[in-house]
Parts: C-alpha cells; sequence; structure tokens
C-alpha cells in the first residue's frame, strides 16, 4: 500500500526523545521496545510501523526503502557513505558534541598520532582537511579506554555532560561538530507517497518548534 508509512528507530535516547514528537503526530506505539522482544511495533495507527534497529543501521535501512523515515544522529548520518536519503529536519534531540579527547598531560611524539573511534571515516576526514597524517583505529564502543591502556593517544567520540571523560581522566581537545538527531526519509517515499511523508514532516516540525 502506498500510504503506509515505516519509521526507523533506535531504543534508548532516540527512542524515548522521539515519542513526544511522534505523539504530535497523533502516532502512539503499542509496544515498549525496551520490554518487548518485537523489532516491528504496531501503532494506534494501522498504516503506521516502527522498526526497531542499531542506530548506526537506520541510514542504511531508510536507503534500502526498507523503511520509508528514520531517525539518525548526525554523527551517524556523517559516517554513513552513500547520498540515498533526504534530510529535511532537525529534530533537536540526543544533542551533544563530536569531540577529540585525551589524556590532560598530553603524550609522547614519538609516532603518528592513534585515533581510537567508531567514527573512522569522520576522523579521518577531519584529519586530512588538516593535512595532519595520522592512524585511525576502529573501536564499537568503550572508547575511552583506549587512551588508558595504551591503544591510542586520542579518541574521537561523543560528549555530552562531559563525565565519562572526566571519570576516565580524559579532557574535550578539539570541537569536530555539534551532534543532533534527525529525520531522514528515503528518496522513492519522498515521491511515492508524498501527501502521507509531507504531512508527517509538518506535524514533526511543529512537535520541533513547540519543544524548543
Ligand atoms: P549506540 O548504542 O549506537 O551508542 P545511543 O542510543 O547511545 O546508541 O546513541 C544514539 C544517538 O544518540 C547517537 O548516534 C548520537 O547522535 C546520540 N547520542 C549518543 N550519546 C549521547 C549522549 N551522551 N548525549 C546525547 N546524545 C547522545
Ligand atoms: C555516549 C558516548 C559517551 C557518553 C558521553 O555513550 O559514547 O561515552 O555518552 O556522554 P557524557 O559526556 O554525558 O558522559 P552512551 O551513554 O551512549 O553509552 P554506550 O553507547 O557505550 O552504550
Ligand atoms: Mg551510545
Amino acid at each position: 500500500m502506498t500510504d503506509t508509512l515505516t519509521i526507523a528507530l533506535s531504543k534508548g535516547r532516540i527512542f524515548k526523545d522521539t515519542l513526544p514528537l511522534l505523539a504530535h503526530a497523533g502516532i502512539h506505539p503499542v509496544d515498549d521496545p525496551e520490554t518487548s522482544r518485537k523489532l516491528i511495533l504496531d501503532t494506534n495507527l494501522p498504516e503506521v510501523k516502527l522498526v526497531i534497529i542499531r542506530a548506526a543501521d537506520v541510514p542504511t535501512y531508510v536507503e534500502y526503502g526498507a523503511a520509508d523515515l528514520g531517525v539518525a544522529g548526525k554523527d551517524v548520518l556523517m559516517e554513513h557513505d552513500g547520498d540515498g536519503l533526504y534530510e529535511p529536519l532537525d529534530l533537536d534531540i540526543a544533542r551533544c558534541r563530536m569531540m577529540v579527547a585525551g589524556p590532560r598531560e598530553g603524550r609522547a611524539p614519538r609516532r603518528r598520532l592513534r585515533i581510537a573511534t567508531k567514527y573512522v571515516n569522520t576522523t579521518r576526514r577531519y584529519y586530512a582537511a588538516r593535512g595532519e597524517q595520522v592512524e585511525v583505529i576502529k573501536l564499537y564502543g568503550s572508547m575511552e579506554l583506549a587512551p588508558l591502556v595504551g591503544l591510542a593517544d586520542l579518541i574521537v567520540d561523543l560528549v555530552d555532560t562531559g563525565n565519562t571523560l572526566k571519570a576516565n581522566g580524559l579532557v574535550p581537545l578539539e570541537h569536530i561538530a555539534d551532534i543532533s538527531s534527525r529525520l531522514v526519509v528515503n528518496k522513492a517515499s519522498m515521491k511515492m507517497k508524498h501527501a502521507r511523508v509531507k504531512a508527517f514532516i509538518q506535524r514533526l516540525a511543529e512537535a520541533v518548534a513547540a519543544a524548543g
């Protein structure tokens, strides 16, 4: 059916922060992804489904049209290769900064800088733009550990309160980007389901304005 809508979300902070925006669009999930094992959640509207996936997979689902729409952090979008997505709305949720961080005392300049991160593409671009040769080490989480055990000199990670850095004796050093979550839309869905998608974006935009 051309007027069904599938929306891709990740559990945790994106789901929690998107809920009030969906409510403004008249969409209320029937199940709670934190307690349910279901990956496709029904909503009060029979034509609207939510799919619950890993945050970094949202752009892929939306690009391939497995979901019409999705919510993804700008960090994830910057890292995603491909151009099959529209990004019509900054939802102004899950705000944080992408930063270079490291030990307060700095490092012994013995060799090429090693940077641990899950954002390898963004990190390579950032240092390439500055003309610095660095070695980028891909991790999947707990980046803050890397400098403590000598795996890397620095990390590129997200910082909100700074508590995680502080708890591990690290300090923020350089600001790479301000991050918030964005609504992303499949390009074909934008054409084929134009009225439905347009109305949904409009309702979310109102909700964002009301929240701000
Ligand atoms: P993951 O399991 O991939 O880390 P999260 O739910 O922690 O998933 O993060 C989802 C998105 O929320 C990230 O892509 C980022 O945009 C944002 N985010 C991550 N950490 C924070 C934070 N500490 N404060 C605010 N926003 C954050
Ligand atoms: C994120 C991020 C940092 C932390 C920063 O981790 O990867 O570790 O938040 O927030 P802070 O500056 O307020 O301490 P998250 O809580 O998402 O944990 P996880 O991704 O490792 O599960
Ligand atoms: Mg996280």
